[in-house]
């Protein structure tokens, strides 16, 4: 075989590995659709970015070379790779969301770096030669503005999830934030106007470029709290892939253009999810406003009822209709699976039990979904929020464990309140509400909860596993 031939079939073989790794891509995304389904979708998903790293080390050439740096791209592989298995390792299930949004943020980053290489190399002549054109120079200024935004407003996420970044609210925020984006958007205007010999002359604007766009993702993050955050994570998932695909219209690479838009894609469907799971509006994200804005109360309001495991199960074994509304102790706890137990005793009993599944309950989109799936719980057992409201009125018990923001009514009752206008499952409209929960601990959007001190409710404290295997004995025993 000539020098020729070898290079047209190491072209052809990169470009089918290229559609083959697409196609995994996109069939591991539809395979994450449903718990069933999701590991193996992981995995075909990782098949075709192996496939499609190793095809570019072996196969890409640039003006007929192979390309260089092959010690140094192994090194990095193997490192990263390292690192991010033992990460992934260790993390402990309620702390994943932390994890994706470091994660998210390295996709950030390294889409910001590719901008930043190769905007010094682009000329007049790069862009007769290689047949690049404005529109080339534009996907390398966007990819550097996006990747930065994403990676400093994941990092802010990051250290915002895990306790130690908290929230920041001056009342001119939307306006800084909107000018410091109409900043960006006149300098990108003003570098593609300009007339240079090479971009190198421009590359200055690049880092100012860079701190603005790093200005701007620390801030529009900053403000955002308590019940929000997991709206701006899935809006900053969405950045990393439009960030991934400019690389990918950049080098002309269907792999990366598919993942970055797929990424892109799927993150800007699951934000207008959220947003309007929490009735919140898309430009208020952009900008970093949310919530009610003011102070919420704090303080604890009166005083609870209690209830004892014994009664507790007298009133859930004699009911018709139960509502379990699980939420982010259960899965501290790892109760899933007793809870399911309980609920079999039930319907055994002829009780009908359904669980009620607020949308950001837990700590990561579909985090209920996928921890009740994991104790077999069936799928027709779920009920989204929306729906289960209207039959709330005719439930006998409603059992909250380990969910507090999610039903807390200061969402609909006070406009001063962080979580004001988050649509939540009104509890308060049951006959009866338990609530399991080791102490009156506030939630994730720290405020207190009045639905503690409804005339209807009854608390029952303690580790939501310890609870739920006595109430599991109390039941049989009956
Ligand atoms: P939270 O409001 O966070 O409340 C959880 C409650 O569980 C706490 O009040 C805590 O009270 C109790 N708890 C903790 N460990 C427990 C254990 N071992 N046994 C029993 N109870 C335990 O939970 P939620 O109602 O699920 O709401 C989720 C919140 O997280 C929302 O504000 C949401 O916006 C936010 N968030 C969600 C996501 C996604 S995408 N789902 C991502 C980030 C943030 P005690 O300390 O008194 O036990």
């Amino acid at each position: 075989m000539n020098e020729l031939s070898l290079f047209s079939v190491g072209i052809s073989i990169l470009e089918i590995t290229y559609i083959i790794a697409s196609v995994l891509f996109i069939l591991g995304l539809k395979m994450l659709s449903h718990p069933l389904t999701a590991r193996r979708g992981n995995i075909y998903a990782a098949i075709g970015m192996i496939m499609a790293i190793v095809a570019t080390i072996l196969f890409h050439q640039k003006e007929g070379k192979p390309i260089g740096n092959i010690g140094l791209i192994i090194g990095a592989i193997v490192v990263g790779t390292i690192i991010g298995w033992v990460i992934a390792k260790r993390v402990r299930m309620t702390a994943m969301p932390q994890l994706v949004s470091f994660f998210n943020g390295m996709g950030g980053a390294a889409a910001a770096l590719i901008s930043m290489m190769e905007f010094p190399h682009v000329s007049p002549e790069l862009i007769a030669e290689s047949g690049m054109s404005n529109g080339h120079v534009l996907a390398i200024l966007l990819g550097l503005v996006i990747g930065t935004v994403s990676w400093a407003g994941s990092m802010i996420a990051f250290g915002k999830l895990d306790g130690w970044i908290g929230d920041l609210r001056v009342k001119a925020m939307k306006f800084v934030n909107l000018t410091i984006l109409a900043v960006i958007v006149v300098l990108v205007a003003y570098i593609m106007t300009r007339d240079v010999q090479a971009a190198s002359e421009l590359t200055t604007f690049i880092y100012i470029i860079f701190a603005i766009a790093v200005v701007y993702g620390v801030l529009f993050v900053m403000p955002i709290g308590g019940a929000d955050m997991p709206v701006v994570i899935s809006l900053l998932n969405s950045f990393t892939g439009v960030a991934a695909a400019m690389g990918g219209f950049l080098y002309n690479n269907q792999a990366m253009l598919t993942g970055g838009i797929l990424v892109g894609s799927a993150g800007t469907i699951l934000t207008v999810l959220m947003c309007r799971a929490m009735n919140r509006s898309l430009l208020n994200v952009i900008v970093g406003v949310f919530g009610g804005g003011g102070k919420a109360n704090t303080e604890e309001a009166g005083t609870v009822k209690e209830i004892t495991v014994s009664d507790a199960a007298v009133l859930l074994s004699y009911s018709k209709k139960v509502v379990i509304v699980p939420g982010y102790g259960l899965a501290v706890a790892q109760a899933q699976h007793i809870c399911h137990e309980l609920d079999k005793l039930l319907e055994e009993k002829g009780v009908e039990v359904k669980y009620a599944i607020h949308p950001v309950a837990g700590r990561m989109p579909g985090h209920m979904n996928v921890l009740l799936a994991e104790a077999d719980v069936p799928y027709e057992q779920l009920v989204e929020s929306d729906e289960v409201n209207p039959d709330l009125p005719n439930t006998d018990v409603l059992v909250v464990i380990g969910a507090n923001d999610v039903v807390n009514p200061a969402a609909e009752d006070d406009p001063s309140s962080p979580i004001y206008g988050m649509p939540i499952i009104k509890a308060r409209d049951a006959r009866n509400i338990i609530v399991m929960k080791r102490g009156m601990g506030k939630g994730y959007a720290a405020i207190e909860n009045m639905l503690f001190f409804n005339s209807k409710t009854r608390m029952l404290f303690g580790d939501a596993k310890g609870t739920l295997q006595n109430l599991v004995n109390e039941v049989k025993a009956l």
